[in-house]
């Protein structure tokens, strides 16, 4: 068994940076794994377990069983939560597509005052992935997009969820692609520009960069200085930024694991060392307990994915120092 001491990713952190990853309710049946998580995180979010389809699987019907679990788990550590995600295209239970089309409004309004009061957590996805992937308009492939003809229904997530959420919740617009690649520049402009609007609505807290790249995509194009301005931008705009998904894919052909250990590594902690030199968030998460218990595995089954801070054995990934290092 590799050498087990507790040394955190984020052991030596400055008190405002919250490290963690997500967790799914599976993760809780191994009691290893949940002792591991507990003594590694200073905050969690819910795979899938706080989506549309898990917490109202029928119209009407809300089922918080694996989300109170996962609070639960929360609360017992004494870790932070962040909820994903209200208002999405991905995680919707089928009868959702048709009663949005047929009254988006009703469907938004009744899930979002159903769910968002429930648990205590440090930050909330409104809305995820709302912004096309060239950065070229909004996304036009959601049926909200389509119910509601505009962004405004991003508008009114925001809104409502002001209303229901508990007080000091931080609203949140959530999305990826916006911190390394070649529409990164295009994307995260698309991004501030409709921040800027709920902004104005006085509804909205900051942007979550879920920070899942690729090698082949990213090119290892990584622009520091775009980033470096977008993050001061936010900023000066009252914005919190936070890095809530952060992974890496394995989809160049000529890697091999030690290598691509190495090369994702040295990109993502580069990503995360401008962020936190910037000073404009507090939550740092990746979306990998360890390497094995990854979705890159299922998305991308021709390539091994070799993902995280902790192989499958638990023993610590270059990542893991990586990130220690660009957070403390
Ligand atoms: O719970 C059902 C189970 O009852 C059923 O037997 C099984 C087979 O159909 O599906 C299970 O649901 C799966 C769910 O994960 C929970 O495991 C869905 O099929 C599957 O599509 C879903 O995938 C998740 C995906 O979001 C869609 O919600 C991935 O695990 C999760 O890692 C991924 O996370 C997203 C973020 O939310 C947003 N950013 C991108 C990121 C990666 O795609």
């Amino acid at each position: 068994m590799a050498d087990r001491t507790v040394i955190k990713v984020g052991a030596a952190l400055k008190k405002s940076v919250l490290y963690g990853s997500l967790l799914n309710v599976g993760n809780l049946s191994d009691p290893t794994l949940a002792a591991f998580v507990a003594s590694q995180n200073r905050i969690v979010v819910a795979e899938s377990e706080m989506k549309m389809r898990s917490l109202q699987p029928t119209q009407g019907t809300f089922s918080f069983t694996d989300a109170d679990a996962i609070a639960a788990f929360a609360q017992t550590n004494g870790i932070a939560l962040r909820f994903h995600t209200l208002v999405w295209h991905g995680g919707l239970p089928t009868w959702a597509a048709s009663a949005i089309a047929a009254d988006w409004q009703g469907v938004m309004d009744s899930h979002i005052a159903g769910v968002s009061g429930r648990y205590a957590v440090q930050s909330m996805d409104v809305a995820n992935e709302v912004i096309a992937d060239d950065g070229s308009g909004w996304r036009t492939d959601s049926p909200w997009y389509q119910a509601a003809g505009s962004i405004d229904y991003v508008r009114r997530a925001f809104a409502k969820a002001r209303l229901a959420a508990p007080a000091g919740t931080k609203l949140m617009l959530c999305d990826y692609g916006c911190e390394a690649g070649a529409t990164a520049l295009a994307k995260s402009t698309k991004l501030m520009e409709l921040a800027s609007t709920l902004k104005s609505d006085g509804t909205i807290d900051g942007l979550s960069l879920q920070c899942h790249i690729n090698l082949l995509a990213a090119g290892a194009s990584f622009n520091q200085t775009n980033f470096a301005a977008f993050l001061a931008q936010a900023k000066s705009m009252g914005l919190e930024v936070n890095l809530t998904e952060i992974d890496c894919a394995n989809q160049n052909p000529n890697y091999d694991e030690a290598t691509f250990k190495q090369v994702s590594a040295d990109v993502l902690s580069l990503i995360v060392q401008t962020w936190a030199s910037a000073g404009v968030g507090q939550e740092c998460l990746t979306w990998c307990i360890k390497q094995d218990l990854s979705w890159l595995h299922d998305t991308f089954p021709t390539r091994t994915q070799w993902p995280g801070c902790f192989d499958a054995s638990y023993r610590r990934n270059p990542l893991f120092y990586r990130l220690r290092g660009a957070l403390n």
